[in-house]
């Protein structure tokens, strides 16, 4: 059995790359983590129950992680309140820290190796005004992904970043609804890209893999 796990897998990214992995192989297994399913990525206690338990219910020999679940919120620094900065946080990088630890614990304890695969953002690369808290927490997503995949190597715990451009999903037509959304990159895109990853990604891991059109 291959088997992931993907945090914010109700829609969007998360659900194409969920729809692509099924698609790849008949062995191939999914456990979203979703608020939608009550689990939310922001809750360590949760994350710890709902992993752990996963571990124990579960025999993989090929197990991945891949942090998806993510928000924005839109605003100047002056519009921005504490709680939308704060939330932002806690979601995209607080979230991906807490998964990342639980999982590598688990596969640590296994001695089964793993891949985790951290979905950051161009965002995270440059300035973003008027979403500056997101593109921050998106930044942090990128360098603690090039961190743990140091500090992970010895357990052969490979750790990947991705960063796509614009995506035609729900959270682009909240932050930008005047985009042209027939010709944006669709989620089923990074859905194959990040199952390309897990199959074939030996070489790419503990680097910044940036997926775009031409200036998204
Ligand atoms: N779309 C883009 O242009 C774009 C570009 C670059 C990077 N990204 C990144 O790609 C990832 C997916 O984005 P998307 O465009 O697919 O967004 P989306 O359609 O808004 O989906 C976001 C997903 O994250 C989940 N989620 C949010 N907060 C959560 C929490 N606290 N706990 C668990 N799940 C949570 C949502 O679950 P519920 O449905 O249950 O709320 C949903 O499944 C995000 O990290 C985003 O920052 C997106």
């Amino acid at each position: 059995m291959n088997n992931i796990i993907i945090t914010g897998s109700s829609q969007g990214i998360g659900a194409a790359i969920a729809k692509e992995w099924c698609k790849r192989d008949s062995n191939n297994f999914y456990y979203g983590i979703s608020r939608w399913g009550d689990l939310d990525v922001t809750n360590y206690q949760l994350m710890d129950e709902t992993i752990s338990s996963y571990f124990e219910n579960h025999q993989s020999k090929n197990i991945s992680l891949i942090n998806n679940a993510g928000i924005v919120s839109k605003g100047s620094i002056f519009e921005m309140t504490d709680k939308q900065w704060n939330d932002q946080f806690n979601t995209n990088i607080n979230g991906v820290f807490y998964c990342s630890k639980i999982f590598s614990r688990e596969c640590i304890k296994k001695s089964i190796g793993g891949k985790i695969i951290n979905i950051a953002s161009t965002a995270g690369l440059g300035a973003r005004p008027g979403r500056a808290a997101y593109a921050a927490s998106k930044a942090a997503v990128i360098n603690f992904s090039l961190s743990l995949s140091q500090e992970l190597r010895d357990y052969n715990i490979k750790v990947y970043c991705v960063c796509p451009g614009a995506v035609n999903t729900n959270m682009r037509k909240y932050l930008e609804p005047d985009d042209d959304f027939k010709n944006m990159m669709k989620p089923e895109i990074i859905g194959n890209f990040v199952c390309d990853l897990i199959y074939n990604g030996k070489y790419l891991d503990g680097q910044v893999l940036t997926i775009k059109q031409g200036g998204g």
